[in-house]
């Protein structure tokens, strides 16, 4: 069953308390039917979830559970069939195309499995270029860009096109051109899932620091091992929260045999978590 309540009522008060308002994202009864043909498809089925500010959560689940349409939906690429999305207190579900569009630029950041760059761009022009255009936002854009492939560590790549760098700096691009607008949520669907497990250490740790300067994260993954660098994890099953626990309570048990890695990056999660 449910168990954030007691998992996490104490940062969650918190968060409350210092912000003296509701979480950043509160979704309700969220469902999400697909139609196919003659077949009915109920990728979300009445999905409760709560996310505060500067939390970092993971989205777990078997292939089909819901994860990408959940992720779809928070950030404003979809609207549900039915239940209510508040972000910052406000009704997205409610919102017409161009205000849909407006917080999609203004509030997420995206990060893909499969990176979605430009090929024939630089790694400049992939981070200026937003995948929707912002409006009349182009003032500074350049220099943005810079600061965020800096802030990636990637100054001595900014001229290089996706074919000359490699799986990691690839992601780091992507992370760049998501984080370029200061987004309220980061949105990582597997951002590790194409990546072998050295580089998968490094990008974590990226999102990690962004965690600690403050940015909201949400890491979708198939894997233990990525989840335990997160402070909670929601489990879906069947377009349903399955389970909402501290990571310490989901994930401790299972990867303590299997990664020391993984083990030692979750103690350093707690420490660091609430920076
Ligand atoms: N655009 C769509 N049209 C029709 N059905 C869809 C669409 N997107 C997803 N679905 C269906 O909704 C269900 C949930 O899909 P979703 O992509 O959210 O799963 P997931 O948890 O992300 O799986 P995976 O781990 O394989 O990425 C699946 O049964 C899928 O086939
Ligand atoms: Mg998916």
């Amino acid at each position: 069953m449910v168990d954030v309540r007691s998992a996490l009522a104490p940062r969650a008060h918190e968060s409350v308390a210092n912000e003296g308002a509701r979480p950043l994202i509160e979704v309700r009864a969220l469902a999400k039917i697909y139609h196919v043909g003659v077949e009915t498809i109920h990728a979300l089925r009445g999905l409760d979830l709560s996310i505060g500010r500067n939390e970092m959560v993971a989205i777990m689940g078997s292939s089909g559970s819901g994860k990408s349409t959940l992720m779809n939906m928070l950030g404003c690429l979809d609207r549900p069939t039915s239940g209510a999305y508040l972000l910052n207190g406000r009704d997205v579900s409610r919102m017409g195309a161009t205000e849909l569009a407006r917080v999609r630029n203004e509030e997420i950041g995206f990060v893909f499995q499969s990176f979605e760059l430009l090929p024939r761009q630089t790694a400049l022009e992939n981070v200026e270029l937003p995948l929707v255009y912002a409006q009349g936002a182009w003032r500074g854009r350049r220099a943005r860009a810079l600061a965020a492939l800096e802030r990636v560590g990637l100054a001595d790549r900014v001229h290089h096109r996706p074919n000359q760098l490699s799986g990691g700096q690839r992601q780091r691009v992507a992370i760049a051109r998501a984080i370029l607008n200061k987004p309220s949520i980061l949105l990582a669907d597997e951002p590790t899932g194409n990546l072998d497990s050295a580089t998968t250490i490094e990008i974590l740790s990226l999102f990690r620091q962004l965690h600690a300067e403050g940015q909201t994260v949400i890491i979708v993954t198939h894997e233990n091992e990525v989840a335990a660098h997160c402070q909670r994890v929601v489990r879906l099953r069947d377009g349903r929260v399955l389970s909402d626990l501290a990571v310490s309570d989901d994930i401790a048990g299972r990867v303590v045999a299997e990664s020391p890695v993984a083990v030692s990056a979750m103690s350093g999660a707690h420490q660091g978590g609430g920076a």
